[in-house]
């Protein structure tokens, strides 16, 4: 089968290409999948650049790709809640991506069928931006009434968490570029304030949850508008004490990891604050959820562009840009 492979840490455009490889064997508690399309996400290409070689080395050449929608054209006998010809949308294992492929095999819990009113480019587009707010929200507790602010509403992560954030009831506060303002408003953000004119720190105060998806001085600055014993939740700060014990990284690399995120340490005992780093998990069963909220309309997927197979590279590069309005994905199968 075709498959993308990084052949090595660098720049995207030197360091992967198209192989063709053996099809993947489908194991006793996994499906196999023809990939109709996979969603890109930051960490595709910040993986091939080598930015998390720290916590996770590649044996070259490596796949790549967490995203997934497709059809189930094989099952292992331990399988039940799948069976040949379903519809279906993962966030596939992080010891096992390769969603940049024509097929790939997918352990049967982290896989859920696709909503009914989805084309497998918008199912692709979801679960890593999905699972990861999902996770994030509830580890804030949100709920009804919360006042949120969600840092890059245009992003892959901002249109999801916006509507996310909304179908729990929460105010929210987004921050977004010009262009952008009316139609993130359009996605039922409260208050959208335009960075390129606005100072957010100006207009968001005592809110309860600040969902940081920037990181560097927007993870400490999160800390002057949460109300006392407010909640910061990071995706793209500091690693706390408690994910850097489980992500089994060692003594050494945790020092340097405390000593980098002793201002967020005294800004947390300052304001009483909850701060969290998470780390995204798959999972199936909170992707089933998913389905069922999307079927109702409470959310949509947010696709700016489409890619060809043959024009990932292009997609991985259009998406490092930083400018995305909302989700890029790649179309393996028409
Ligand atoms: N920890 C985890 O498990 C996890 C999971 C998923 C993602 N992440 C990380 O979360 C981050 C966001 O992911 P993503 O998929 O949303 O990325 P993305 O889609 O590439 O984000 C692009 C968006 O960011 C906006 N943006 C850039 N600078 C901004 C600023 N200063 N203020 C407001 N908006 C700004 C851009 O809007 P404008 O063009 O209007 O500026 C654009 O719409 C990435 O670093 C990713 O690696 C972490």
């Amino acid at each position: 089968m075709k498959a993308l492979l990084i052949k090595g840490y660098g720049d995207i455009e030197s360091n992967i290409s198209f192989e063709d490889i053996k099809e993947p064997t489908c194991g006793k508690k996994q499906i196999l999948v023809e990939i109709y399309s996979a969603g890109v996400n930051p960490i595709d290409y910040k993986i091939i650049e080598g930015q998390l070689k720290a916590f996770q080395k590649l044996k070259f050449p490596a796949p790549i790709g967490f995203d997934v929608a497709g059809v189930v054209i094989e099952k292992g006998d331990e399988v039940n809640n799948f069976n040949i010809g379903d519809k279906v949308y993962s966030r596939v294992s992080g010891n096992e991506p390769g969603t940049f492929a024509e097929f790939i095999a997918i352990d049967c819990n982290l896989a859920s069928h696709m909503p009914n009113n989805l084309s497998f480019n918008e199912a692709s587009s979801l679960p890593l931006v999905a699972l990861t707010t999902i996770q994030s929200f509830e580890k804030a507790e949100l709920k009804a009434n919360d006042k949120i602010l969600i840092h890059a509403g245009s992003g892959g992560i901002g249109t999801f968490a916006i509507q996310y954030a909304k179908s729990k009831g929460a105010i929210v506060y987004t921050t977004t570029s010009t262009n952008n303002v009316e139609w993130v408003g359009e996605l039922g953000a409260d208050v959208v304030i335009d960075y390129k004119k606005d100072n957010y720190l100006d207009i968001v105060k005592d809110i309860d949850v600040v969902y940081d998806t920037l990181g560097g001085k927007y993870t400490t600055d999160a800390f002057n508008i949460i109300k006392e014993g407010g909640k910061v939740i990071s995706i793209a700060g500091d690693i706390d004490k408690e994910t850097s014990i489980e992500l089994g990284l060692n003594t050494f690399v945790r020092f340097l990891l405390s000593l980098k995120r002793m201002k967020i340490t005294k800004l947390i005992t300052k304001k009483s604050a909850y701060y969290k780093f998470i780390l995204m998990n798959p999972s199936g069963s909170q992707l089933k959820d998913l389905k069922l909220l999307i079927e109702e309309n409470k959310i949509k997927a947010i696709i700016d562009k489409s890619f060809n197979f043959s024009e990932s590279i292009k997609a991985l590069l259009y998406l490092k840009k930083g400018r995305a309005k909302g989700k890029i994905v790649i179309e393996i199968k028409k």
